[in-house]
C-alpha cells in the first residue's frame, strides 16, 4: 500500500483531543498528516514526519476534517424556485410543498433521478462534504421509495427510509391506511436498500403516534432511528426521539425547556440546520441554550428543493455561527465531529491515526475564515479516503 505525506499544514484540525493544543478542535500548527490507502497513519510536527513513498506540500494552508453532512434530501426531481420566491414576498411554507417535489419524482426515470443525485453529490464534495447522508421521501409509493433508496444506495452507505415525509394526496382521506403501507409493504421493500429510518414529526405530516409506528416498525427491521421534529413549532417529536434512544433529531428550530432536558439526557444528537431558517425566512434555533444544557450538536445542509435548497456545508457553518451563536469552533465540529456522531459513525468527522482520510485544504490560514469569509468558496482541494475528491 503506498503512502502519502501531506506537509506544510499551517493549522490542522484534528478534533481529536489528544493531538495539538488539546482543544476539542486539536489545533496544531506547521503539521503534517501520513495516509496509507484510505487511512490516516501518522499526525504530528511537520519537523518530525516519517518519509513516505510521495509528499504534497499545501503551502502553509489549513486542513481540516471533512464535512460530514448528516442530513440530505438528493433523490427528488423537479425545481421548486417559484415557491420560494413566494416565500420571499410572504407566502409561509408549509408542509405540502413536499407534494409538488413527489409529483417530479414520480414522473422521472430512474436515470434522471441517479443524475440529479449524482450532480448534488459533486457539488458537495467540491464543497468539502466527504460524508453525506441522503433520505427517501419524494416517491411515497412503495415502487417509488424503493426505487430512491436503491439509487441512493449506490453513492452512500447512509441512506434512511423517509415513507412518512408527508401523506400523498391519493390518502388524503386515509393518513392510517397510509401510516399502514408505510410500516408494512413500503418498510419491507425499503429495508434492504436503508440503515436508517425517520418521519416528518410536525403539524400537517405525522403525529407522535404515527411517528411512532413508523419508527418502532423500521427498528423491527433492522434499521435505525432518526426523526424530523420541532421544524415548524413546537411538538412531541424532540421527546420522542429521546424516549426511543434514536441517534439524532434533525432541525429542533422550537424548543421547550423540557425539550432541551431531555436533548442534554438522552444524549440524542441535535441537528441544526440553519439552510432551512435561512431558506424559509423562519427564526433560527439559539445553539447557545443547546451547549449551556450539555446536549450534543451537529449541523447540516437539509438540502432538499423545498426548505433548504443548498449543499454548502460552508454556508451552513457560517450561518451557524451568526444566526445560531455558535463560536466558529464550535460550527465546525458540529459539521464534522458532531454530524459523524449523528450518523454514528467514529471512522469519520477527525483526523487522526485509524481515521478514514477525509481531509479538506482551505484556501486560508485558518478554520475562522469558514465564517470570517461566509460565500467564498474557500476549499482549494479535498482528499476522500485518501483519494483526491
Ligand atoms: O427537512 N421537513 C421535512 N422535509 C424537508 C422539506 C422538504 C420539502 O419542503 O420538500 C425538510 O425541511
Ligand atoms: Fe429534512
Amino acid at each position: 500500500m503506498s503512502s502519502l505525506l501531506v506537509t506544510g499544514i499551517g493549522q490542522l484540525v484534528t478534533n481529536d483531543p489528544a493531538n495539538g493544543d488539546g482543544s476539542d478542535l486539536g489545533l496544531a500548527t506547521n503539521a503534517a498528516v501520513v495516509v496509507e490507502g484510505r487511512r490516516v497513519v501518522w499526525v504530528g510536527a511537520a519537523a518530525a514526519a516519517p518519509e513516505a513513498d510521495a509528499v504534497h506540500d499545501v503551502g502553509g494552508r489549513a486542513v481540516v476534517p471533512g464535512f460530514v453532512d448528516s442530513h440530505s434530501h438528493l433523490v427528488f426531481a423537479g425545481d421548486r424556485s417559484e415557491e420560494f420566491a413566494a416565500r420571499m414576498s410572504g407566502t409561509p411554507y408549509t408542509a405540502g410543498g413536499i407534494r409538488t417535489t413527489v409529483a417530479a419524482t414520480r414522473a422521472a426515470s430512474d436515470e434522471q433521478l441517479a443524475a440529479n443525485l449524482a450532480r448534488h453529490a459533486t457539488e458537495m464534495r467540491r464543497q468539502g462534504t466527504t460524508t453525506f447522508e441522503t433520505k427517501s421521501g419524494y416517491g411515497l409509493t412503495v415502487r417509488d421509495e424503493a426505487r430512491a433508496l436503491a439509487i441512493a444506495a449506490q453513492v452512500t452507505p447512509e441512506t434512511t427510509f423517509l415513507g412518512a415525509h408527508v401523506v400523498p394526496a391519493e390518502y388524503a382521506d386515509d393518513p392510517a391506511g397510509y401510516v399502514d403501507l408505510v410500516t408494512g409493504p413500503m418498510l419491507e421493500a425499503c429495508a434492504p436498500h436503508a440503515r436508517w429510518v425517520d418521519a416528518f414529526c410536525e403539524r400537517g405530516a405525522f403525529d407522535a403516534d404515527q411517528a411512532r409506528a413508523v419508527l418502532e416498525a423500521g427498528i423491527g427491521a433492522g434499521l435505525e432511528g432518526r426523526l424530523h421534529a420541532n421544524q415548524l413549532g413546537e411538538g412531541p417529536g424532540v421527546q420522542l426521539a429521546c424516549e426511543l434512544g434514536l441517534v439524532a433529531v434533525d432541525h429542533c428550530t422550537y424548543l421547550s425547556d423540557a425539550d432541551v432536558s431531555a436533548l442534554a439526557e438522552s444524549g440524542t444528537v441535535a441537528t441544526l440546520l440553519p439552510g432551512v431558517e435561512f431558506s424559509t425566512r423562519s427564526p433560527y434555533p439559539d445553539a447557545r441554550r443547546l451547549f449551556e444544557a450539555g446536549c450534543r450538536v451537529a449541523v447540516a445542509t437539509d438540502c432538499n428543493p423545498g426548505s433548504s435548497y443548498t449543499s454548502s456545508m460552508p454556508l451552513c457553518i457560517a450561518l451557524a455561527v451568526r444566526e445560531m451563536r455558535m463560536t466558529p469552533a464550535e460550527a465546525l465540529l458540529a459539521a464534522t465531529a458532531g454530524g459523524a456522531r449523528a450518523l454514528g459513525r467514529s471512522d469519520v468527522g477527525r483526523i487522526a491515526p485509524g481515521s478514514t482520510a477525509d481531509l479538506v485544504v482551505l484556501d486560508a490560514p485558518s478554520y475562522v475564515h469558514l465564517a470570517y469569509r461566509p460565500g467564498v468558496p474557500l476549499v482549494h482541494e479535498v482528499l476522500s479516503g485518501g483519494t483526491p475528491a
